[in-house]
């Protein structure tokens, strides 16, 4: 995610620009610049760094002067957060911001250097103000339109052609924008509240639609140059600016709880041709070298890395070794040359996970980072990266890059399994193709139904001090990311247990009242679970059951939550949500603060 602004009206640009950014810096802050027009000339700032240091550049070399501008403030997704990467971009002609992702940028970039185009960053974003500038023949409206055909992937553009400094154009397909109405001055934005402080009015801006701010009115236009003069419904924004940073969500992890169907939809899209089979795109490597497999995190990265332990295992049959970071980094592992260790990192920069990376390369093992921040510690060093690319994660607790690491782990899985062939190419064919559905199991987990329900077992469970999850195989793996997300933001004592361990300690502790969750995904163990639910409701606990496969079991459970079923080895970001989503309204209920839990920081970079 990346946050865009733009201003066309009678005021100094820059500075309502820089006070917009400032707004968006939650959608990213890799890099910031700002691009302002006086008199036919556009001057650009920018840096690598927060928006505080494009500030120190304008405060150092004066604001650039002008009342037409556009700003940006990146997370970086291609090309590491630098300089010469931070945008505004400009290729010829067309001066531009974006959020987004150009799929085909690197197609794009080649193509144009056969014809002798040299480009100066690593972005794909400078492939399409590339783009951009081959179509412009003097008419912007055209320009876009031609050019809009030829970039595959989502985006929104603020764009300033060189002989057009009047005017700002926009566009957007699958990212955000809003265009918004003043007093005699307008404005474009990724998000409402980098405008809340001077309208609240502002259009939607939708697919493929062009707009046009000059002299600080808006017009729109569609692909064929036609105004759009009929059906834009100017909107009112009545929510605060904090709130809006939120979209409209109470806390920042309940609005990345939701965002999982779109993480996730972006990333099987990104990895897979269309998920209907089609095997990979670029970035899951060819696997065919590897021997043995490590796999290294701390806190919910390690649980991503016991799923794909699971499946790994299960579908491609190489044994894979999971180790806790800190634990990983003094155990003297017997890692060696021709092993493959992955290191997982949203951050990238979890001190234990970038000393076993270290210590890994040290005993001559290859190392592949599946991280979210681009150009972090842990991907630079690594020799193979895969991003989750699920834009900032602002909430301690992680959710959306959670399963986006699992997600990564069964595209490895399915990458593996074709070098491999451990698996026939129909069921390869079927586990890609469920794997495209995901998104909207995502989602339907995420409907009223069952956050009613979410909401009802949050209630139970509040006044209790002591709670546990039991599961099997995948889903044990399921529940201590459970229990992780119960204890981070509640405060209370939960434990993820093996099923069938209950028998082997746990169930002294279980005492009429006591909450239970049991996660049952797989068809092929669920009756050995559905006994083990049995025995603690003989004494009492109180049962929520998480199940896709064990029918209506209301004499097992106290409360039910059905699960849509899918492909048994991808279950568990489908039971993983409900999990969250009941975690967050217990903290919720139990007034603690959720996106900043006591004790617990985003990123421990230290030891
Ligand atoms: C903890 C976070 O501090 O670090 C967890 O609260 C996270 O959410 C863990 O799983 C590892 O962090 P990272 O950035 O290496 O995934």
């Amino acid at each position: 995610m990346c946050g865009i602004v733009g201003y066309s009206g009678k005021k100094a640009a820059a500075e309502i620009i820089m006070k917009g950014l400032s707004k968006l810096e939650y959608r990213g802050y890799d890099s910031a610049g700002i691009a302002v027009c006086l008199d036919g000339q556009t001057k650009i700032f920018k840096t690598k760094g927060r928006l505080s240091a494009l500030q120190e550049l304008l405060d150092k070399n004066g604001a650039p002067e002008g009342c037409v501008g556009i700003g940006h403030t990146r997370w970086a997704t291609h090309g590491e957060p630098s300089d010469r990467n931070s945008h505004p971009h400009g290729y010829g002609r067309v001066t531009l911001v974006h959020n987004g992702i150009i799929e085909n940028y690197l197609h794009l970039r080649q193509s144009a250097e056969t014809k002798g185009a040299k480009f100066v960053s690593d972005t794909d974003t400078e492939a399409a103000a590339y783009v951009i500038d081959s179509c412009y023949d003097g008419d912007p409206v055209k320009a876009i339109s031609k050019a809009l055909p030829q970039l595959h992937g989502s985006y929104a553009f603020g764009i300033i052609f060189s002989d057009k400094t009047d005017t700002i154009y926009a566009v957007r397909r699958d990212s955000p924008l809003i265009a918004a109405q003043g007093d005699g001055e307008c404005f474009i934005a990724s998000d409402i509240p980098a405008i809340l402080s001077y309208t609240r009015d502002y259009y939607l801006m939708d697919t493929d639609e062009i707009a046009e701010l000059k002299d600080g009115k808006i017009r729109f236009f569609d692909l064929s140059g036609n105004e759009i003069t009929n059906g834009k419904k100017l909107l009112h924004a009545d929510f605060d600016i904090e709130a809006a940073e939120k979209g409209g969500y109470p806390h920042f992890m309940l609005k990345e709880i939701y965002e999982q169907p779109d993480t996730l939809r972006r990333l099987i899209s990104m990895h897979t041709e269309d998920g209907a089979g089609n095997i990979f795109k670029s970035e899951i490597p060819d696997t065919s070298d590897i021997k043995r497999i490590f796999v290294v995190g701390c806190g919910s990265a390690m649980h991503a890395g016991l799923l794909g332990k699971y499946s790994i295992e299960h579908l491609c049959r190489i044994h894979v070794s999971v180790s806790i970071a800190s634990e990983f980094r003094y155990d003297d592992p017997m890692v060696g040359p021709g092993d493959t260790v992955f290191i997982i990192s949203q951050s990238g920069e979890t001190a234990d996970s970038l000393a076993a990376l270290r210590l890994s390369h040290e005993k001559g093992a290859k190392v592949c980072a599946i991280v979210n921040v681009v150009g972090s510690s842990i991907a630079r060093e690594a020799d193979e990266v895969i991003y989750t690319r699920c834009g900032p994660e602002i909430a301690v607790a992680t959710t959306k890059a959670f399963t986006a690491q699992v997600l990564i782990m069964y595209l490895l899985t399915a990458r593996l399994a074709y070098d491999r062939k451990t698996v026939t190419e129909e069921f390869l064919k079927n586990y890609l193709s469920d794997m495209a559905k995901l998104p909207e199991l995502a989602a339907e987990v995420l409907t009223d139904k069952y956050v009613q329900l979410y909401k009802k077992f949050a209630a139970y469970n509040k006044p209790h001090g002591d709670y546990y999850i039991i599961g099997r195989g995948q889903d044990y793996a399921t529940g201590c990311e459970g229990a992780m997300k119960i204890k981070e933001i509640s405060y209370m004592h939960c434990e993820s247990y093996a099923a069938g361990e209950l028998k082997h300690g746990t169930i002294s502790l279980v005492t009429p009242g006591v909450p239970c969750m049991a996660i049952i995904t797989d068809p092929d163990i669920a009756e050995k679970t559905v006994s083990n639910v049995k025995e603690v409701r003989a004494r009492g606990g109180h049962v929520v059951l998480v199940s896709s496969c064990t029918g209506e079991n209301a004499d097992i459970c106290d409360e039910y939550i059905k699960l849509p079923q899918t492909n048994k080895y991808l279950m568990p970001i489908v039971a993983i949500i409900p999990v969250q989503t009941y975690a967050y309204y217990t903290a919720v209920l139990r007034g603690c603060d959720v996106d900043k839990p006591r004790n617990l920081a985003k990123s421990v970079t230290v030891e």
